[in-house]
């Protein structure tokens, strides 16, 4: 089948060359290396692009068409011939330096389809494909050509024609955060604009019925499809606008206050616009695809980006027992504090200790307009000892996170980025937690736009310049870079942890994580802060509360990946705690991940091998349902006895009535035996696979 799509495309290329430049052809196709996806580019009778996607016999995306509208410019849209056609296959493995397994296959096809404008002023574009058996994605590419120096793009024009009403998980597009609940929709039933009103946060921008991405389907026949980018390059997030009757979605870029979506030099490629296309939802989570778009590594040498587990100044800002600022008279970081989490840290084998706070400018962020020139990135408050913490923590192996809450004022932190970034580099300090709160400054500018890309992306190579890895909240979304500048190690971009202790609308649900697993997690890494054990938050915040069982919390260490895990309770609700035991020993770095089962929005259990150690580790989360998982131990190797922990819900758990009920047994196993995971409304289990 593939050599037959293959060999067609190469042949129309060759036999119709016609002595004009313009091939006498207007369809060509393209199928995944095993054969199961197929894509045709085809151009309509009107010379507009447009393509098909298929999986088997099953449409997957019907004819849509593709084009750009320009302020300089007339759009590209219709009127454009094939010039020529190009098709290669590559087989190119790589490996991750730190990431959810170690060796990632990278197998494809591509087709370049080149066209021109048959009429003046005769643009020239080149459409490429790159099609996996897990999915595709394909990006435009504008070649160097006389005349054509810069193109100020208005929008551009891709279309996803799905073919039915699938279920979706979707949430709204939004120009300055990701920080919102997903919904479960039929397709017709998306409106984004009834979200629009956001009480917790003070920056957000919905202006179109349109969705974030990734944004996830199920369809009828029971395929799982996913929507998002990769590669951003220099452009600007894409949304997709929904329009819910016809079951169609186009691109939708994320602009300025003026209209403009992005201005782009030619030559220029667009990011990949992607669709994951699988028959089990965990092969979505075991995808590599978005990472497989983006170039390869290019720091060199990353041995310094260390993965690790770690504590915070953080929860007891959020729980309001201490504060950010120092006027307050409880400021959190301070010298002697944060020698308890060293301490701490270094007697539970977590690697690092974040500190918020440490710096001026707090008394001046979160409300006020005026915050250009406020955050001070190199002066530490009166009582933080900044040499002293570090040095401390460096003689017992813990190292300092750096924070830079910029308070949404990039122009602010950009000024500081030299002297910041050498300070934390005199120090050995080689990671950094940014922040980005409230509304952008200047003002028309939005999180999610063209122009703070470019900020996040300055933040990111002027920090590998450095040697510091990045952890971004309120950040740009991730579509992939970290395979590029691997110093790029986390993000938030979601409904963190943190909503838990302030949002009055409740905190997020139990099924929150099933969601996020199939939808932001195709993105790339989260920092979502798991290991909240005082579950009801008492005595600090007794109207709110997190919604699972603590169970739950130990499985997100497996399920929720991140390179850098955060143990993010207070450190007197560890002591005592037999449970806490699994967060000292899960890893962070993974040689292997399988993703056992899952439904968005109802469960997912996922297996993880450490790279180091061989040692398994599983977790498994519900929605407000209880289930049974039976775990067939197939994963593990061969002939090996395995030390099991489990740690699962107690018969009486459940996430609001009993969230702290949790029992710990161990085991020996092997391969090929079975384990049966009883799972409490709102729970979860969490077990280690230890070589005896
Ligand atoms: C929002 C971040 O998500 C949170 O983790 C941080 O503590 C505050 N901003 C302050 O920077
Ligand atoms: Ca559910």
């Amino acid at each position: 089948m593939k050599r037959f799509f293959m060999i067609s495309a190469v042949l129309a290329a060759t036999l119709l060359q016609a002595c004009s430049g313009v091939l006498d052809i207007n369809r060509v196709n393209i199928s995944s290396p095993k054969g199961v996806l197929k894509v045709e580019f085809l151009l309509l009778d009107n010379g507009q692009p447009a393509y098909r996607f298929q999986r088997g016999d099953v449409t997957v995306i019907d004819t849509s068409t593709l084009g750009f509208t320009f302020k300089n410019a007339a759009p590209i849209a219709l009127g454009l011939a094939i010039t020529d056609t190009a098709i290669r296959a590559v087989n190119d493995p790589w490996e991750m330096p730190w990431g959810e397994q170690l060796h990632v296959d990278n197998r494809f096809n591509e087709l370049r389809v080149s066209l021109v404008e048959q009429q003046a002023p005769n643009r020239k574009l080149d459409i490429v494909f790159r099609i996996y058996d897990d999915g595709m994605g394909f990006r435009y590419e504008f070649p160097s050509q006389g005349g054509l120096d810069t193109l100020i793009i208005m929008d551009e024009h891709t279309q996803f024609q799905l073919a039915g009403n699938h279920t979706c998980w979707w949430q709204p597009g939004d120009w300055d955060i990701y920080e919102h609940l997903y919904n479960t929709t039929p397709f017709s039933g998306i409106d984004a604009l009834s979200k629009q009103n956001h009480p917790n946060l003070a920056q957000t921008y919905i202006p179109e019925n349109a969705v974030n991405t990734p944004v996830t389907m199920k369809t009828a026949e029971g395929l799982y499809l996913s929507f998002h980018e990769a590669d951003m390059g220099d452009y600007t997030d894409m949304t997709l606008k929904v329009f819910p009757s016809r079951f169609l979605m186009e691109s939708e870029l994320v602009g300025n206050a003026t209209g403009v979506k992005a201005v782009v030099k030619v030559p220029f490629s667009t990011p990949w616009r992607t669709v994951m296309v699988t028959d089990r939802a965990g092969d979505l989570i075991e995808s590599r695809l978005i990472e497989n778009l983006n170039e390869p590594n290019k720091l060199g040498d990353v041995s310094w980006i260390k993965p690790t587990k770690y504590v915070g100044i953080w929860w007891e800002m959020h729980l309001d027992k201490a504060s950010w600022d120092m006027a307050s008279g409880k400021h959190g970081a301070t010298t002697a504090n944060t020698k308890r989490y060293i301490d701490f840290a270094a007697e539970n084998s977590i690697g690092a200790v974040l500190v918020e706070g440490w710096n001026t400018g707090w008394d001046h962020w979160i409300g006020f307009d005026d915050r250009e020139g406020v955050f001070d990135f190199v002066t530490p408050y009166a009582d933080y000892d900044l040499p002293e913490v570090v040095r401390y923590g460096k003689s017992k192996g813990v190292e300092i996170i750096m924070h830079h809450e910029t308070s949404a004022a990039p122009r602010t932190y950009e000024q500081q980025l030299d002297t910041a970034y050498a300070l934390m580099h005199s120090l050995g300090v080689s990671m950094v937690k940014t922040g980005y709160v409230g509304k952008i400054i200047p003002k028309g500018e939005y999180h999610h736009g063209q122009w703070m890309h470019r900020h996040y992306q300055k933040v990111l190579e002027t920090a590998a310049k450095y040697g510091v890895a990045v952890n971004a909240h309120e950040p740009f979304k991730a579509t992939g870079e970290r395979r590029t500048y691997p110093n790029a190690i986390s993000r938030e971009g979601l409904r963190g942890q943190e909503f838990n202790a302030w949002a009055s609308d409740g905190g997020n649900p139990a099924e929150h994580l099933s969601v996020v697993a199939f939808t932001r997690m195709l993105a790339g890494p989260i920092d979502y802060t798991p290991g909240i054990f005082n579950i009801k938050l008492k005595p600090y915040k007794p109207n709110n509360q997190v919604n699972t069982t603590l169970a739950h919390q130990l499985a997100l260490y497996v399920v929720v990946y991140s390179p850098i895990q955060m143990a993010a309770d207070l450190p007197e609700h560890y002591q005592g705690q037999p449970a806490f035991q699994f967060v000292r020993d899960v890893g962070v770095n993974w040689e292997e991940t399988r993703v056992l089962d899952g439904e968005p929005a109802d469960f997912v259990t996922i297996a993880r091998k450490e790279r180091e150690t061989g040692s398994w580790f599983l977790g498994s989360i519900t929605d407000e349902n209880a289930r049974e998982q039976t775990i067939v131990l197939d994963f593990l190797d061969t002939d090996i006895p395995y030390t099991s922990t489990i740690y699962a819900d107690g018969a009486k758990a459940h996430w609001d009535k009993n969230p702290t009920d949790i029992t710990i047994t161990k085991q020996v196993v092997r391969k090929g035996d079975t384990l049966t995971l009883m799972l409490a409304p709102g729970g979860g289990a969490a077990v280690s696979f230890i070589k005896k």
